[in-house]
């Protein structure tokens, strides 16, 4: 994801409240961050990403190489204003889809399958699931709640109508991972204004809503799949925590849940004290499937850490799919 793609096009969400975690503890002990190595942080930053983009890739995996990353991203992060974007595309991360599938597929001739997805943003995320399923498993009766906390994102979302009004609004190219066999299965083209087939739509229900909102157990119901991408990561790590918790609550027991574009931190933090069964299955594809987020790493505050199995913890660290009993 490039910086310059993404602009923060929410105008009329509800303010999420950020709360400052008072137990939180710097681990760059004695690090000015408006100076390093005698050098202003911003410039320092700026010719490390100069060095570090001209090393080869098999240099960055050395392990001293990638422990100096992982101190120059925390550094990136303490750094950053993190901000809430509305950046999506459609099959943003293929390995996901296909492990949905794979859980989909484990369902009876005619079952239904309930699905949410929060901070589903104009929707692309949400008619990616549905076609993915759908093209496999067309008996499945599956019904699907959307969630965000943005009109302006939902509206286009229900509409489900993508022209270059829904690429501007959230400042991506929303197709980019199209094929155009896939653009023709997908949409009713006019020009080039792309509208979702109707197969797609029906059984979608969009609704205004937070994920942190401890009602929304109430509000949705327990579900067989939940799928949370991508905006854990823009809230204050003990926030992100906290949602995370909350959103938890929405799967059913043995249900699953997808969960990404977060911090690793948080994420595992959860993880390990709710007892989720981390997913081995496309482990590492998932990871690295999203390459607007791993291309990223350290640079942007956003940015996915590779996968390293010398970690004692990587199965859960780098898990992006859990069962949850
Ligand atoms: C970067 S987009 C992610 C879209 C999609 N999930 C994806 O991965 O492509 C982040 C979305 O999260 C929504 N959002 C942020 N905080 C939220 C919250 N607390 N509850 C629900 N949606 C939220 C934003 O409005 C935005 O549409």
């Amino acid at each position: 994801m490039n910086t310059d793609k993404v602009i923060n096009t929410v105008v009329d969400r509800a303010p999420v409240k950020h709360s400052k975690d008072k137990n939180e503890k710097s681990t760059i002990p004695h690090l000015s961050l408006a100076k390093v190595a005698g050098l202003p942080a911003r410039l320092f930053l700026r010719l490390n990403e100069r060095v570090w983009y001209r090393l080869p890739s098999r240099v960055r995996d050395l392990r001293p190489v990638r422990s100096y990353g992982a101190w120059l991203h925390t550094l990136v992060c303490r750094r950053a204003r993190r901000e809430m974007y509305v950046g999506t595309s459609f099959l943003r991360n293929r390995p996901m889809l296909e492990l949905i599938r794979r859980l989909s597929d484990r369902k009876g001739n005619g079952a239904s399958l309930r699905i949410a997805v929060l901070a589903c943003s104009i929707g692309a995320e949400v008619y990616s699931i549905l076609w993915i399923i759908r093209s496999a498993r067309p008996d499945l009766k599956v019904a699907l709640q959307a969630v965000d906390i943005s009109k302006e994102v939902l509206r286009f979302a229900e509409k489900g109508v993508y022209g270059a009004d829904a690429s501007a609004a959230v400042a991506w190219p929303i197709f980019e991972h199209l094929t155009s066999h896939e653009k023709q299965e997908m949409f009713d083209w006019e020009g080039d204004q792309a509208k979702v087939k109707s197969w797609l739509n029906e059984g979608v229900t969009w609704k205004l809503g937070d994920a942190a909102d401890p009602e929304l157990v109430g509000a949705l119901g327990q579900q067989d799949i939940v799928v949370a991408s991508n905006f854990l990561c823009h809230m204050p790590p003990a926030d992100a925590g906290r949602c995370l918790r909350n959103i938890a609550r929405l799967v059913r027991p043995g249900g699953h849940i997808f969960v990404s574009g977060v911090d690793l931190d948080v994420r595992t933090k959860v993880a390990l004290d709710l007892g989720w069964s981390p997913m081995p299955e496309l482990m590492a594809d998932i990871h690295d499937g999203d390459s607007s987020v791993r291309g990223d790493w350290p640079w942007r505050w956003w940015g996915l850490e590779p996968l390293d199995q010398r970690r004692p913890d990587w199965h859960t660290r780098y898990a992006a799919a859990f069962q949850i009993n």
